[in-house]
């Protein structure tokens, strides 16, 4: 038996448009999987390689999560989903996070849209005896000097994946989430993109890089396979010892 085929299996991934969510339906993809991917923008041609968006052979739909009435109208085309992936995310720089309006921007795209999406495929998941895979961050453990909403939401996150893996494992359905450290995408630009900040980053991480989406991917993988069928409500930390 290999734990790590997908086939005939159906997943969503929230966020799959790019970078790490990109990642991970690429993987679930190559291992037989039929993947559906969200994002902001209209069409699939909008994305480039060069944003970190591969979508080829991806099931692409445009779907705001900031909009109740775009989620509301989305049919799934699955009579029964296997694994949800939510990747959505976004962070405010230069301090715009202590405004309260977008303060509450970032809560609304990185906590509360995740409990609004996994509300709206509890029972498509209950259906498949799936698992759910929410995207935290080590923000959730760790002061964010500059970003104050998105550090609240990551822990808010946390706390959300215990409360679900507990309120659903009656139901079949195992909720976990990831914690990564850092990896390039266009959320990270600011810090990848700049010499002498990626300098400092890097003297903070007991491996001496930043991580990959493929290294985010194969946690997912694992998460959503029988491999973990004993996991539940955790958050697992992949930041190359960041935290340590
Ligand atoms: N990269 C890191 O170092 C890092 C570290 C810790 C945690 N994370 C978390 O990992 C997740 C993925 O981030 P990433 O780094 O891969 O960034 P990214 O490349 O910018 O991906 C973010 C994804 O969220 C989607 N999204 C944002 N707002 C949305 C909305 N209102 N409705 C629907 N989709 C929306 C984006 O869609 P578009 O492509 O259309 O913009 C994109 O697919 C996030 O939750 C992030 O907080 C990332």
């Amino acid at each position: 038996m290999n734990e790590l085929d997908f086939s005939g299996k159906h997943v969503l991934v929230i966020g799959g448009s790019s970078g790490i969510g990109n990642g991970i339906a690429r993987a679930f993809l190559a291992r037989g999987a039929v993947v559906h991917v969200w994002g902001t923008r209209e069409r699939k041609e909008d994305y480039s390689p060069e944003e970190g968006s591969v979508l080829e052979g991806l099931r692409y739909h445009k779907v705001d999560v900031l909009s109740s009435a775009e989620l509301a109208a989305y049919e799934p085309p699955f009579e029964s989903l296997d694994v949800l992936v939510q990747s959505q995310g976004l962070v405010l720089y230069r301090r715009a996070e202590f405004n309260p309006t977008e303060f509450r921007r970032v809560i609304e795209t990185n906590l509360n849209s995740v409990m609004a999406c996994a509300m709206k495929f509890h029972g498509l998941l209950a259906a498949a005896r799936g698992t759910m895979i929410i995207l935290s961050s080590i923000g959730a453990f760790l002061a964010t000097k500059g970003n104050p909403a998105y550090s609240a939401s990551k822990a808010g996150v946390l706390g959300l994946t215990r409360s679900l893996g507990q309120a659903w494992a009656a139901d079949g359905i195992r909720v976990n989430a990831i914690a990564p450290g850092l990896v390039e995408t266009k959320l990270t630009r600011v810090t990848t993109g700049d010499q002498s900040r990626l300098a400092a980053t890097l003297q903070r991480i007991p491996l001496g890089r930043i991580g990959t989406v493929e290294e985010m991917a194969g946690v997912a993988l694992f998460l959503a396979s029988p491999l973990s069928s004993y996991i539940v409500g955790q958050t697992m930390v992949v930041d190359g010892g960041r935290l340590l």
